[in-house]
């Protein structure tokens, strides 16, 4: 038996027109994984670059954002797929100012996409393989879950959120065959990180205390992602995984 075995699953993956979701979209479907690809307008390119090596994708709109486009999505994924084994809540934005100055407006909008959009799509979902007896749930957290940051308290208190409502969701659901876990990227190059990676000072900074001395790739997000999608990690629960080049070992 191959424990990592994922042919014929089908994963939904938010945020995957880019950044981390897409290079998470393209490595489950390499392992075999039909994908579903979320994003604000139909990312039709990552399909085609799937399709183009023998894959399985299919592109799906949504603005997670917005209660109702949720549910609109939900609705239409049961409607045309019928079902989802593995939820990969990547989606997540970040907004920046001095914490005295944050507009609770943009706080809201954050919260909004990064934490309550999770959990809606966790309780869709969630509900559903609850039925099936069966589904894996991959949330995306940050090392900002166990740290504060500078300039980022939305970001902070929707992500320290997610790691924490996984658990309770894993407390009440682990029992009847539904695995949910976190993956807590560190510093990783994709546009979420162009102020950071364009100020020379936070940047050295960055490096020199990052134990791998570079930058993580969006796509070292992928092993993580199919180890919590698989039977290989059956028996983790509530769990977050850092995946960080050993930044919170410091
Ligand atoms: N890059 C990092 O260093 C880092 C570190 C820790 C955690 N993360 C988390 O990883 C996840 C992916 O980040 P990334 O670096 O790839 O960012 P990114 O900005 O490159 O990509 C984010 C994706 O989410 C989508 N998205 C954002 N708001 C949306 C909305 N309202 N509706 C639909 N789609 C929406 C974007 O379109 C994009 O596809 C996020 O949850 C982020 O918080 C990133």
């Amino acid at each position: 038996m191959n424990l990592f075995d994922l042919t014929g699953k089908v994963a939904l993956v938010t945020g995957a027109s880019r950044g981390i979701g897409k290079e998470i979209a393209v490595g489950l479907a390499k392992v075999g994984v039909e994908v579903l690809i979320v994003s604000r307008t139909k990312a039709s390119d990552v399909v085609a670059e799937i399709e183009s090596f023998g894959g399985k994708a299919h592109a799906f709109s949504c603005d997670l954002g917005n209660r109702e486009q949720r549910q609109n999505l939900f609705n239409e994924v049961m409607a045309s797929i019928g079902k989802v084994d593995i939820l990969v809540n990547n989606a997540g934005i970040q907004k920046r100012f001095n914490s005295e100055d944050f507009p609770l407006e943009e706080w809201d909008e954050l919260l909004e996409v990064n934490t309550t959009g999770v959990f809606h799509l966790c309780q869709l979902f969630g509900k559903e393989m609850l039925k099936e007896g069966y589904g894996k749930i991959v949330n995306m957290a940050s090392v900002i879950s166990f740290q504060g940051g500078i300039k980022i308290p939305a970001y902070a208190a929707s992500k320290a959120a997610v790691m924490n409502f996984s658990k309770t969701l894993s407390n009440e659901w682990a029992s009847k065959g539904i695995n949910i876990n976190c993956i807590a990227p560190g510093y990783i190059a994709t546009d979420m990180n162009d102020a950071l990676i364009n100020d020379n000072e936070r940047n050295q900074q960055i490096l020199d205390r990052l134990p791998a001395k570079r930058w993580g790739k969006a796509s070292d997000m992928v092993g993580a992602v199919i180890f919590l999608s698989s039977a290989a990690s059956d028996y983790i629960n509530g769990h977050t995984i850092m995946v960080d080049g050993g930044w919170m070992g410091r």
